[in-house]
């Protein structure tokens, strides 16, 4: 039986990564959750998880190496898939530290426990492997319209998020050509799908229409995002661990570049056509909510991913379009309601109103 320890599996794609996981392989292996907790980071993502056998949590810090060494020394880890990071640009333009912090010196603290704990005489003990989770933003922003992001394209980041993020695969590669360490790198594009926390555009914009809420669209709303449903994404990561080749970086994307106001225009539409008559959400819902608030700073104009080696060298190709991914994911917060209310309770109305009086202010 294999043991994963996948970091940030309370986050957004750490708790769909478990749920697939658990699904596709069910009680053949074993999964060691850690997470620190932060306010990205919340276990009723997992309860559906949380009672099995085979699933462990931990609250720990990436950044504290005596907590990581001691999960590897308890434990015979075979993977490492690593979520853990702080992952919102705005964030990281406001408060830039914690970003270094938990992206650089956090991966760095799990590649050397990772390296130790797997050291065998000049090698590696046979069949352990690692998978860093990383984004397109570490590439830079596409301005003329047919170029895409391949496995060889330049970084060049631009935020202080992407710069950590940057930094992160560089260490990662440093091991894999320093001490031939075994790991993987994925660079994905713009995810959406359940359980993702409201501060990212998608349920941002879903909550406050739902809300009757005005939704900020910064700049003039015509920069592009390749969205992705998360579910591909986490099958992407699986497959890239068991079928890559061990020191390649692979590129996962599905094609899809919309503007953001395309975006808000789709889910103005979707939320109409699937809310019943004589729903008083239906009523609010109104393009006149379209709110242009302040840009960004630095804010990338295009991403797009060619996934190209990932298909041919592995077979993954997205599965989900995006008029379908859109639909599940609005039927998802439907659902879950209340799951909104808490994450959107205390903390979240002090951030937002931080982050969007701002805005508005032109501060
Ligand atoms: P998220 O913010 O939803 O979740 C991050 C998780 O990491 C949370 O559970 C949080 O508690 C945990 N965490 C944060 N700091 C920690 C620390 N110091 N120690 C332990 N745990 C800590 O993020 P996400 O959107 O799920 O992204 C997961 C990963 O995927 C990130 O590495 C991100 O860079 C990458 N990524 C995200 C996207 C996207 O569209 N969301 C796209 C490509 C890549
Ligand atoms: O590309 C992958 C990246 O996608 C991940 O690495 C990041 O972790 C993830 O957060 C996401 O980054 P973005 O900055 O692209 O996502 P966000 O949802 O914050 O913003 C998407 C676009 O929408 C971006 O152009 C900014 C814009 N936007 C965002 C918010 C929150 C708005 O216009 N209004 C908003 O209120």
């Amino acid at each position: 039986m294999k043991t994963y320890l996948v970091t940030g599996g309370a986050g957004f794609i750490g708790a769909n990564y478990i749920h697939y996981m658990f699904q596709k392989y069910n009680d053949s292996i074993r999964i060691i959750n850690v997470d620190a907790l932060t306010y990205a980071g919340n276990l009723e993502n997992l309860k559906d998880v949380e009672k099995r056998r085979n699933y462990t949590f931990i609250k720990a810090d990436i950044c504290d190496r005596e907590a990581i060494s001691k999960i590897f020394e308890e434990n015979d880890i075979d993977r490492v898939v690593h979520f853990a990071a702080e992952s919102h640009v705005d964030r990281s333009i406001r408060s830039p530290e914690i970003f270094v912090k938990t992206n650089v010196l956090g991966t760095l603290i799990l590649l050397d426990c990772a390296k130790n704990a797997w050291t065998e005489g000049e090698g590696y003990v046979q069949g352990k492997k690692f998978l860093h989770v990383s984004t397109d933003e570490v590439y830079g922003s596409l301005e003329r319209a047919g170029e895409y992001f391949y496995e060889t394209t330049p970084y060049d980041p631009h935020s202080p998020y992407s710069a950590s993020k940057a930094s992160s695969d560089m260490l990662v590669k440093s091991y894999i050509d320093t001490y031939k360490f075994p790991a993987n790198i994925t660079n994905c594009s713009n995810n959406y799908g359940p359980y993702q926390f409201p501060e990212k555009l998608i349920p941002l914009i879903i909550h406050n229409a739902l809300l009757g809420k005005k939704l900020p669209v910064y700049g003039d709303g015509k920069n592009v995002r390749d969205w992705l449903y998360v579910r591909d994404h986490v099958k992407a990561i699986d497959m890239v661990q068991e079928l890559g080749s061990l020191g390649q970086t692979y590129n996962i994307g599905g094609h899809n570049e919309k503007q953001n106001i395309e975006i808000v225009h789709i889910i103005l539409d979707t939320l109409k056509d699937m809310l019943p008559e004589g729903d008083p959400r239906k009523e609010r819902i109104s393009e006149e909510l379209i709110t242009y608030v302040e840009d960004r700073k630095g804010h990338d104009r295009r991403y797009a991913i060619a996934p190209d080696k990932i298909k041919s060298e592995i077979g993954w190709v997205p599965e989900t379009m995006f008029a379908d991914g859109i639909r599940k994911t609005i039927a998802w917060y439907f659902e879950n309601a209340e799951w909104m209310d808490r994450v959107t309770s205390k903390d979240y109305q002090k951030y937002y109103e931080e982050m969007y009086q701002f805005r508005e202010d032109g501060e």
